[in-house]
């Protein structure tokens, strides 16, 4: 179910070494609806919401994630700023008692693949589709009445190696499973491994996907899908 355990001490490392752009997610985040109240789906190691607090300083920021050893990096980063709050959970069993303006995923539990050329589809951390419904359930009872859901938008996975910044080798290998896919992480120092991790993710088609979330009281907004870097359910 998503655990970043063995990852986790080099996430930094390989993120910032061009996977994921982060000033130009929080951009699009900042340029959005506003709201007084956010709440990151997998925070991870805190890396979106440094750049989201650092710019926005007068609203409440709350991260959570599965992973104890991701969120101790987030907690080290975060603790300069008072306005942001974590907590350890589970997406499937959420319970922070409040609700939020604004909830977001970017690669965290829930995100979209959208290619331009294949139909559009939902991929999760969360293998087991039960789960995934609890999790939806969960985070529509968390969001605010007007308030908004947005799902990161991600290029097609491929196998690939590619030197990061130290010269180390990050790798990924996807593997076809009957419900969505498995992928492989991989980090190499010369003839060395230094870091393995593998998920299985499934996916759900783009109609299906936003079924599902209007089943939770989360209706797509098909006036925002041209923004670049999530697609964006509104709770009338
Ligand atoms: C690719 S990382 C993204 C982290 C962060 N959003 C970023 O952009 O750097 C995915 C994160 O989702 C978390 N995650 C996966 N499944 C989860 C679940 N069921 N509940 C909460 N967090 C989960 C993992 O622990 C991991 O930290």
């Amino acid at each position: 179910m998503g655990d970043y355990t063995n990852m986790s001490g080099y996430y930094d490392l390989i993120m910032t070494s061009g996977y994921y752009d982060y000033p130009k997610i929080v951009n699009e985040l900042v340029a959005g609806p506003g709201f007084q109240s956010v709440l990151e789906i997998g925070c991870g190691t805190g890396l979106i919401l440094e750049e989201l607090a650092s710019r926005k300083h007068d609203i409440d920021i709350t991260g959570f994630d599965l992973t104890e050893a991701m969120l101790a990096i987030a907690k080290e980063r975060l603790s300069k700023f008072s306005h942001v709050h974590l907590e350890h959970q589970n997406v499937t069993g959420l319970d922070l008692h409040q609700q939020y303006d604004l909830a977001f995923s970017y690669g965290g539990v829930w995100y979209f693949v959208m290619d331009g050329i294949n139909e559009p589809f939902l991929v999760s951390h969360i293998y087991d589709h039960q789960a995934n419904m609890s999790g939806w359930e969960r985070v529509a009872k968390h969001i605010a009445p007007q308030g908004h859901l947005l799902l990161g938008v991600q290029g097609p996975h491929s196998n690939y190696a590619t030197p990061i910044r130290n010269g180390y080798v990050y790798s990924q290998a996807i593997t076809p499973l009957p419900h969505g896919f498995n992928k492989q992480y991989f980090l190499d120092d010369g003839p060395h491994r230094l870091m393995e991790q593998s998920i299985d993710y499934r996916t759900y088609p783009f109609a299906q996907a936003c079924e599902i979330l209007a089943s939770m009281g989360l209706v797509y907004q098909p006036s925002a899908a041209n923004a670049a870097q999530f697609v964006s359910f509104v709770k009338p």
